[in-house]
């Protein structure tokens, strides 16, 4: 799959020198402008909108044919991620370790609580409840092993209108995200369908609008990426990284139901570079309107990204804010 990198880097070289030049500043004679009319609210009423599908065999034989396809899933009104579909001898493992990864989260408290790493911002082994929801509350419906087997075990919830509770809205920090569609596991290890046709991964679009994202049929044999912000700040923000959440499912039929997924976390070394294209700002890469519409728990990269710093830097950036939401509001 690393040729999905190579497509990327391919789509960027294309398109890099297009970026246009930061707008100058206006005169000074000039008028200001009057004060832009209030946003309305974030929808809630979701749209569905299907991802961009790449075949994996075309990704064998790559062409020019295929960028249309990653601006499409990557640039400013996309969803930020796409699925590779037909992607051979996938299903079995993913049925393995998904499996697994529901072993791990009903280990006995003990075992798992010798692997918390609060120094790490519990991004090393067991993390239950340092997450934070929309509203403030801990996130303890979902349970995630670092590095990369996530476990999530459905709990009634009532928060951020009712998204969220599987895990709440965030963006991807690092490069790239790869990650297999989730199983659903009944309480005996059954898998059964998804039992709530609302549940799933919900997309805010920069226009404010609430879009659930729907994942190719035939799913055992499909991969997903999802772009990143680092990918956002290295590109000068002609990718774009979206805030998503999994909402949870509702009724009787999601009873004992967890939620299994694998997520495989690409980023730079710790000391890599976090520069911007040249002639690019901060807020080149995020744009007015995108920030307008950030959900509350997602901060701008303007107030985490600076000048200089590498990727470990900007790491610790939005962990810190993000793991200690609760703490800053009730200062
Ligand atoms: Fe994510």
């Amino acid at each position: 799959m690393a040729s999905l990198l190579d497509l990327l880097t391919g789509f960027l070289a294309a398109h890099l020198p297009t970026v246009p030049a930061p707008t100058p500043a206006p005169p000074s004679s000039c008028p200001s402008p009057a004060s832009p009319a209030p946003l309305p609210p974030p929808a809630t009423t979701p749209l569905t909108s299907a991802m961009v599908e790449i075949p994996y065999a075309s990704l064998l034989h790559p062409s020019s044919s295929l960028s249309p396809l990653l601006a499409s899933a990557y640039g400013p009104l996309g969803l930020g991620i796409l699925a590779v579909s037909g992607v051979p001898s996938l299903s079995r493992p993913r049925d393995e370790l998904l499996r697994l990864a529901r072993e791990v989260s009903l280990l006995p408290p003990a075992s798992l609580a010798a692997t918390v790493s609060p120094d790490s911002h519990f991004q090393v082994g067991w993390s239950r409840g340092n997450e934070v929801l929309q509203g403030g509350e801990p996130d303890w419906a979902k349970g995630s092993y670092y590095a990369n087997v996530l476990e999530d075990v459905p709990e009634p919830s009532d928060e951020e209108m009712g998204f969220g509770d599987w895990c709440g809205w965030h963006s991807d920090h690092g490069s790239l995200t790869g990650l297999v569609p989730a199983l659903y596991l009944d309480r005996d290890g059954n898998e059964v369908p998804n039992p709530d046709p609302d549940a799933g991964l919900y997309i805010r679009g920069r226009d404010g609008s609430l879009i659930k994202a729907v994942v190719p049929p035939g799913a055992r044999d499909v991969l997903l990426f999802q772009i990143g912000e680092t990918a956002q700040v290295h590109t000068g923000g002609v990718l774009q990284a979206t805030p998503h959440a999994v909402k949870g499912a509702r009724g009787r039929a999601a009873e004992g139901v967890s939620r299994e997924t694998f997520a495989v976390f690409m980023e730079p070394e710790f000391d890599g570079d976090m520069s911007l294209p040249e002639g690019r700002t901060i807020e080149d890469v995020q744009g007015g309107e995108a920030v307008k519409f950030l959900p509350p728990s997602v901060r701008t990269l303007g107030s985490r990204w600076k000048e200089g710093m590498d990727f470990g830097a900007f790491s610790e950036a939005t962990f810190s804010i993000f793991y200690n939401v609760v703490g800053e509001e009730e200062e």
